[in-house]
Order: C-alpha cells, then structure tokens, then sequence
C-alpha cells in the first residue's frame, strides 16, 4: 500500500486542510440575542416545534430529533422555520446535522437561510453525502422561479459518515456568509446580496437526515472582506507560442524582477535554522509572497516538519518540494497533502528502465512532476514521460542556445539560473508557434470511422499514430472483464441487455460492428484481456477507464499478468475507485473524470484552478476534466504547477482549435485522425553556420511526423530571423551573409490542422559571418 513508508515518520497533523481565518467565538455577546434554541427533547413524536412547518415531503420531531426524509431528488423533504422577527438576516446559525441514508452519494442535505415567503426563494449551505467531491460543499440559491443557482463550491476532507454527527454553523450579515464544519471555515462569500432576511430551515435531497441543538443567535457584528483569492498566476514571458513552458528561476537568482512563474528555493537546517539559498526560509517565502510561486528542493532527511512549519508560519499554501529522494516528498505530503510534489533526477544518461523507474517513482510519491537537467533529455524521453502523465522541467537554458534547445525537447518548465534568455528567447517564435504536436488519445479506437471499442477501431488508432488509445471496461455476469462503454449492449451490437446480467459466452455471440456499418459485421465485443494483448510491447499507451466500480483488483491483476504496468493509464469518474487504485497501484498514472461549469469572473476562475488543483494533489489524481471544464487560466495554472492532465471528448474542429490555442494538452478524441495527420516537430540539419560575407547557404529542414518511429519528411518551409542587425538577408531556405556579426535563423513550416493554420518553427541556427 502506497502510504505504509509514511506511517512510521511522523505523527499526523491534521490542520491541512483548513482554510486559515480569523476565528469568530461563538459565545454569545451581551447585546445579541438567542432567537431559537431547540434541541427537540419536549416535543413528541410526529410533531414539530411551533411556528415550524413543512413546506414539502416529509419531515418531523423523532425520539427528540428533527427527522426530514427524501425518497429522490425529485421529492426533497423541507421545513422552514418561520422567526419572530422578519426583519432580521444577521444572525449565526447553527445545527448539528447527521446523515442516517443517502440513495447515493450525490444526494445531500441542508441549512436553510434568509427564506422568504416561508417558503422560496432563500440561500442554503448543502452537504452531500460524498463530501468529498469537488462540489460537496455548497452555497446555493434556489430562486425566484424555484430553480438553483450555485455559486460557491468546496470540498471537504472526507465524506461525511453515517450516523455521525457534524456541526454546521452559518454566519450571515448583510452581504457576507461564512459557513463552517466542526468549526471549520469551508465556504466564506460576499455572495449574499439578494435577501438580506428571512427564516431559517431544513431540507432533504434523495437522503434521510437528523438535525439537533439548533440555535439561533443575532449577529451585530461585522464579517471581515472576503480575503482576495490570492490566488497566483504569474504573468511570464510574453510569447506568441502556444503551450510555452512555464519558467523557474534558479537557486542562482537573486532578484525576482524577471517574468517567471517560480523560484526554486534549494532548503536546508543549518544549526537549526531553516534557510533556504542561504537566506531564512521564511523571509525568502515571504519575499515570494504573491509573486512567484514557491518550488522548495529538499534532499536533507529529517526537516520535513520544519519545512511544513515555516510553510504554515508564513500562510504558504500554493508551493512545489522536489527532492531525489521520494521519501521526502511523501513525508511532505503526509504533513500536508495539498503540498505538490515533483522529483529530482540527477544520475546518469537514462535508459528504458530508468524512465520507467521515474514514471513509478513520480507517481508513487504522489508527484506528478520530474525536473531533469538538459544533458539527460531528449524529446523521446520528454514523449514518454508526457504520455505517462509526468510533467517535465528540464534545468538549462544557461546560453540561447541551450534554452532554444528545452523549449523544443517540448519540456513543460525550465528551470534557469538565466532568466533574461528566455525571456528573449520566447519573443522570437512567431504568432501560432507550436513547437510539438499535442499528445493525443484516442477515444474508444476511432469511431469517427470504425465501431467503437472494437479491436478494428482500436487498431486503427493505432496506425493513424495514436499516442494513448482509450477504452471502457466493465465486468460480465461471470466476473469477466469486457469493453463496453454503456451499461448495456443495445447501443453497439445486435443485442439487448445489461453487461453485468450477460455472460461472457452471451457477450462473445453479439456483433459489435454491425450496427455502425455491414462491413463491419462480425467484429466481436472484445475482452479486456484481448485489447491488453493487441497491444503488448507496442509504442502505445492505454488509457483504461473504469466503467464498474468493484474491478479495481481484477483490472490491476490482468494487466500485470501481461506485464503491461509500463503501458497504461488509468481513470475514472469514480473517485473513490481512482483512490483505491492509488492504494493497489500507486506507480500508475490515475486520472479523475469530472465535468463542471466555468465561473464568471476572472477572481473566480482563479479561485476554481486552484480549488481543482488542490483536489488533485489531495487525491493523488490528474485532473482529466471534460474540455467544456477547461479555460486558458485553469491551463496555464496547472502548467505552472507541473501538472499533466487528458481532457475529453473532442468531436468539433471548432472547440478543439479553441482549446488548444488556450494550451490545452492531452485531447481525447472520436477524430484521432485530425491531429495525426500533422508533422510533430520541424528538425534542421545543423545548429551553427559560418559564412563568408556574400555566401549563400540553402538550409533544408525535415519534418517528424511520428513519436513513435524515426520517421522524417520534406515539408515546404520558409526561414526567418529574429535579429534585425543587418547580418543576414534571408530569401526563401537560403540565408545570405550581408555583414561581419551573428544571427539566429529559424525554419518555419506553416500547416493546416482542424482547419487553421499553425506554424512548426525549428530551433535557431547560429549564423555567424566573417
Ligand atoms: O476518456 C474519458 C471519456 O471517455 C469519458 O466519457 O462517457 O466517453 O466514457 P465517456
Ligand atoms: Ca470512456
């Protein structure tokens, strides 16, 4: 199990997860007064408290217990509270709440606040059963016209348990709502602004609910500002690439003037003080504070705890600890599991085994980054990594030519104690510079062309250059792994029924090409061992969803036994089946699938990154959200955080265009085809020239047009140069030598991809003329 190595390390802290605030006591002051408290125990059985009244469904006093009970979302269970005086919103309110069943996990319980009418519209502060999802918490409206209006969300440390009770509290005054658990701050809004009083009351979704000890108390006092997000997303390098690499100043830095997005720290105890590039640790996170983002290398044993203190002491919560040693890193993220991790790898030249090595260990440690100085990488290794879901810094970039060289190995930082040549060398690439094709997987084989999830569709995939093929799994009546992306077989075959009510041998009678075209007629629901086999030792990665709960072991069991473990990715929209697989297998990359609206503002796009971010690092899981979940913030935010992520489903030239203009990596799509039909990487032939004055020299780059095999072609281009010095005249792929001096000269090569223009630029060639 993936956390045993920690237990022994350190006793567990458990302040993590909140949200540091300032505190407001719950005792009562002298002019604030108690305007409901009732614990139920007077009233008998059936009844309710007077003035209490239920709105709809079913609700009432048991055995001393407000009891609300809900059958399904469609029929909620509500009870308003109608209060003395209606003209009061300020006030806290608190209720001990207990969750007795829940239809399922989605389903959820509340807190009303500032009801008008006794009935609708008034605010709520829901729970789900599964608090743990990244909406289990909830400041919501129900409107005017009785519809819902979210506007906050949060999640919280773990689900509530059955039959357990948790304290919810709400304050309220005027604008401003905080709302707790167990005293803790989980949603704080200036959102409140509709009504600003009203009654109180219950309410039940698909779930039956206790409440208890529920008091009421006016509030005089004034809630502080909600503090800005402080959310961070450091304005880099201006480029007119698309998908640059993020930039990480080196320890070697000593101004944060220049336009990065992190400074590593390199910290150590020296005589039982922290520093950190040998200032204290807390000046320099001070220092970094709101600029920069914290990326702190660790490789001394035993300061874990120190480093996590001095991280509390300066309310430091967005930050990065790499370290050669996991060890350390898992240690970290014991103390605080929304600490990022990322490895550092430093040995000698990698090989096959190495690289898997690095994807186990970067993974295992709950990282899901590796920073690798630039004589170790090259863009197959940078490829494999990628697919593998590793995120890669490569440390460099100490000439031009070295950054130029980074940023085409197709890295995703560079850490750089020469800032100022990155900068530069961003300005240079022109407008739509991609400088890598994106990865790109596809979904259920191709079934923009072939039947989907069938050995010919995946097959296809596979030679149309697909980087990942992704499939759905589930299990037959007779515990066999099959793929099948519905519950049942109607959609896809000539059959009807559930998958898990039809045997193997019921499954394997079906046709599973039929439906889509005649001539695929006799194309068979294929085995998940089968898909595994097809693919076996093959350049490929699979990315296997988890259609069923339950088949986590099995799916693990099968893979391994084709020693596959290299070679696949997994996810689900189940999070407590990913958290399981992190358990089963924690070296594998694990994604989460989930889908949620875009906010509106730009504070609170920040804050949603960050809140996605946070959930992801919590659970050990990329973030594979739909495309629909994704905007250019949200991507440039896990960009500067090292963090890799597949998104789905791309059916539309349009959207998917879109989306990778705002840097999007790791598409899933039905059209495969649309992506591979373009060249990876444009290549020149040499890296310096030396001219005479008056010489001419026709350069002729290739094209890479596969990750997976060494595969290059001629590809129409044209050169540029950057430099405006009057060195070189180019004309055409022939450079020109005009005056004594040096230049840089790129290659360009313009393509058509999902109906736009993009432009493949190469890596400079150093001109110098004499
Ligand atoms: O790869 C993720 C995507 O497949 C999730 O949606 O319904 O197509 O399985 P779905
Ligand atoms: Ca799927």
């Amino acid at each position: 199990m993936k956390h045993h190595s920690w237990r022994h390390l350190f006793v567990t802290s458990t302040l993590a997860l909140s949200i540091v605030v300032p505190q407001i006591s719950s005792e009562v002051k002298a002019n604030e007064k108690v305007m409901v408290n009732e614990s139920f125990d007077g009233i008998q059985n059936g009844a309710l408290p007077n003035g209490w009244k239920v709105v709809e469904g079913q609700g009432k006093v048991q055995d001393g217990k407000l009891v609300l009970s809900s059958a399904s979302s469609s029929k909620p269970a509500r009870i308003v509270a109608a209060l003395p005086d209606d003209n009061n919103g300020n006030y806290v309110f608190e209720a001990d709440m207990t969750f007795i069943s829940a239809v399922e996990d989605t389903r959820w319980a509340s807190i009303i606040y500032r009801a008008q009418n006794e009935n609708y519209p008034y605010y709520q502060f829901a729970v789900r059963r599964g608090t743990s999802a990244l909406n289990g918490l909830e400041f919501a409206e129900r409107t005017e016209k009785n519809a819902w209006n979210v506007t906050e969300t949060n999640f919280y440390k773990e689900n509530f348990e059955y039959n357990k009770s948790y304290r919810l509290k709400v304050i309220a005054s005027k604008n401003r709502v905080q709302q707790y658990v167990n005293g803790e701050l989980v949603v704080d809004t200036a959102g409140a602004s509709k009504w600003l009083n009203g009654d109180i009351g219950f309410q039940a979704n698909g779930s039956t609910v206790q409440y208890d000890n529920v008091k009421l108390t006016s509030f005089s006092g004034e809630l502080p500002p909600v503090p800005s997000s402080g959310v961070l997303l450091p304005e880099e390098a201006p480029t007119k690439m698309i998908n640059a690499p993020t930039l990480i100043e080196g320890p070697a830095v000593t101004n944060y003037n220049v336009k990065t997005g992190s400074a590593l720290l390199k910290v150590e105890n020296r005589d039982g003080k922290m520093y950190a590039n040998g200032k204290l640790l807390n000046d320099q996170l001070n220092l970094l504070k709101a600029k920069k983002i914290p990326v702190l290398h660790i490789e001394q044993a035993g300061i874990e705890e120190a480093v996590v203190a001095a991280l509390n002491e300066t309310s430091t919560s967005d930050v990065q600890v790499v370290s050669s040693n996991k060890e350390i890193i898992t240690s970290i993220k014991k103390l605080n599991p929304r600490i990022r991790g990322g490895l550092f790898y430093d040995n000698s030249a990698l090989n096959k085994h190495d690289l898997q090595q690095i994807v186990e260990d970067v993974h295992e440690s709950g990282s899901k980054m590796v920073m690798l100085p630039l004589k170790q990488l090259t863009a197959d290794n940078v490829y494999y990594l990628h697919n593998r879901m590793v995120s890669v810094w490569g440390i460099g970039g100490d000439t031009m030519a070295d950054t130029h060289e980074l940023i085409h190995l197709g890295v995703d930082g560079i850490v750089t104690n020469q800032p100022a040549n990155a900068v530069k060398a961003f300005s240079q690439y022109p407008e739509k510079t991609i400088i890598q094709r994106p990865i790109v997987a596809a979904h259920r084989g191709v079934p923009s062309q072939t039947p989907e999830n069938t050995i010919i569709s995946y097959k296809m995939a596979f030679d149309l250059g697909a980087d990942q093929i992704e499939t759905d799994v589930q299990r037959t009546k007779d515990g066999h792994l099959v793929i099948m992306h519905d519950n049942t077989v109607d959609r896809t075959t000539n059959g009807t029924g559930a998958v898990d009510q039809l045997t193997l041998e019921e499954i394997r009678q079906l046709d599973a090409g039929i439906k889509y075209d005649e001539k695929f007629t006799g194309e068979k629901v294929p085995t998940f061992k089968e898909f595994l086999q097809e693919f076996k030792g093959k350049d490929v990665v699979l990315l296997v969803e988890l259609k069923d709960h339950g088949i986590e072991q099995q799916v693990i069991d099968e893979i391994k036994s084709e020693g596959m473990m290299d070679q696949v990715s997994m996810q689900s929209f189940y999070l407590d089946s990913m958290q399981l697989m992190n358990e089963i297998a924690p070296e594998l990359p694990i994604g989460y699938l989930f889908s949620a609206s875009v906010p509106g503002t730009i504070d609170a796009k920040l804050k949603n990154a960050k809140k996605m971010v946070d959930y992801g690092t919590t659970n050990d899981v990329t973030l594979n959200a739909s495309y629909g979940t994704v905007y250019a913030e949200f991507i440039k935010y896990m960009r500067q955080r090292g963090q890799m992520s597949m998104h789905w489903t791309f059916r539309g030239e349009e959207p998917f265009a879109d989306k990778l203009k705002e840097g999007l990596i790791g598409p899933i799509t039905d059209y495969t085809q649309w992506l591979t039909a373009s060249p990876i990487q444009l290549e020149t032939p040499i890296k310096k020239l030396n001219l005479n004055v008056g010489k001419a020299h026709e350069v002729q780059a290739k094209a890479k047009v596969s990750y997976r095999v060494d595969q290059r072609e001629n590809v129409e281009t044209e050169l540029f140069t950057a430099d405006d010095n009057g060195v070189v005249r180019v004309n055409g792929n022939t450079i020109e030598a005009v005056a004594p001096g040096t230049a840089q000269v790129f290659v360009k090569h313009t393509f058509t991809m999902l109906s736009e223009e993009w432009n493949l630029v190469s890596e400079p060639i150093e001109v110098t003329v004499k």
